[in-house]
């Protein structure tokens, strides 16, 4: 009843500016972020699960989650395969989240698999622990078209960590592992076209071969359109 009564006041609401806007002479503008959600809080979950993995594990493990992420070929030791469900079914959410935190030689395995206790919160392990079992389970779980955050929350939860705070390429996992990510700026993505920069954030840049571009994950799955719209107007405000 409560959640009627509220989507029938927002209606109202868009109602009373469409007559204003109207009123004015002027088509209605649509607010490019939409204020209402800011206030929502990154829900743990497989879907946030998925944003923080391609933020912080696809490098090495890989945009399917089989261990054959663009940096694997400079390891010495195979990142795991999260598609082997016979391996993982004997690990407890328990182990993962031990291993996830403390990393591989505090579990005398190998050192290139990160102690990311230090950079990631206990929910957003859990999230990515979330994602690792949806693998696991050979799932794949589909971006929620409903969600719309923000550009600005959407760079922090999934872009920052290599494109850094004001995108000059120096994020965290950019650090750790030596990647080299050329600044984002206005001036350089004035250079593609609007719907180049869409795909390059849907799809990833896999098929760069030279340059750094593989290390740039495929945001399909987890960013809704209007997500992908609100990050491109967000970091089209970088360098100004
Ligand atoms: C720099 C590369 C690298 C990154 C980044 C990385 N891993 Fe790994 N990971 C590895 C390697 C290599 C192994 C295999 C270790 C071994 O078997 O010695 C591994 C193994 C694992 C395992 C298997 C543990 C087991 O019981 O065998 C889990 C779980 C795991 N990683 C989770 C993650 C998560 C979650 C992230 C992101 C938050 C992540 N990894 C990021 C390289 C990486
Ligand atoms: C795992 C690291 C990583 C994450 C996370 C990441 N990117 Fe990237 N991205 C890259 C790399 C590497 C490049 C290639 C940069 C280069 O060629 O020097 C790139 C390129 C890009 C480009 C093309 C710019 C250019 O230099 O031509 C855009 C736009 C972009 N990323 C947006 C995003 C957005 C938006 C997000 C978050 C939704 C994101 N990236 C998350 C690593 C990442």
């Amino acid at each position: 009843m409560k959640g009627y009564t509220l989507v029938r006041t927002f209606h109202l609401f868009l109602f009373l500016l469409l007559l204003y806007a109207c009123g004015k002479g002027g088509v209605p503008a649509v607010p490019e972020e939409k204020t209402a959600e800011t206030t929502v809080m990154v829900e743990p979950g497989p879907l946030e699960g998925l944003k923080l993995y391609l933020g912080y594990c696809f490098v090495c493990h890989g945009q399917k989650g089989d261990g054959n992420g663009p940096y694997a070929e400079k390891l010495s030791a195979k990142p795991a395969d999260f598609t082997d469900s016979t391996y993982f079914r004997t690990k407890a959410d328990s182990e993962l989240y031990d291993f996830i935190s403390k990393g591989g030689i505090a579990h005398g395995k190998s050192m290139h698999m990160k102690p990311f206790g230090f950079q990631m919160t206990r929910d957003e392990i859990e999230s990515s622990i979330a994602y690792i079992r949806v693998l696991n389970r050979h799932e794949r779980i589909s971006r929620a078209e409903s969600s719309d955050f923000n550009g600005s929350e959407i760079y922090k939860n999934s872009c920052v960590m290599c494109h850094g705070e004001k995108g000059a390429g120096d994020g965290r996992v950019s650090k750790m592992l030596g990647l080299k990510v050329r600044p984002i700026t206005g001036e350089l993505l004035s250079q593609y076209s609007g719907a180049k920069l869409y795909n390059i954030i849907q799809d990833g840049i896999a098929s760069d071969t030279t340059g750094s571009g593989k290390y740039m994950p495929a945001w399909g799955a987890s960013l809704s359109e209007q997500e992908i719209i609100n990050v491109i107007s967000y970091i089209s405000t970088f360098g100004e």
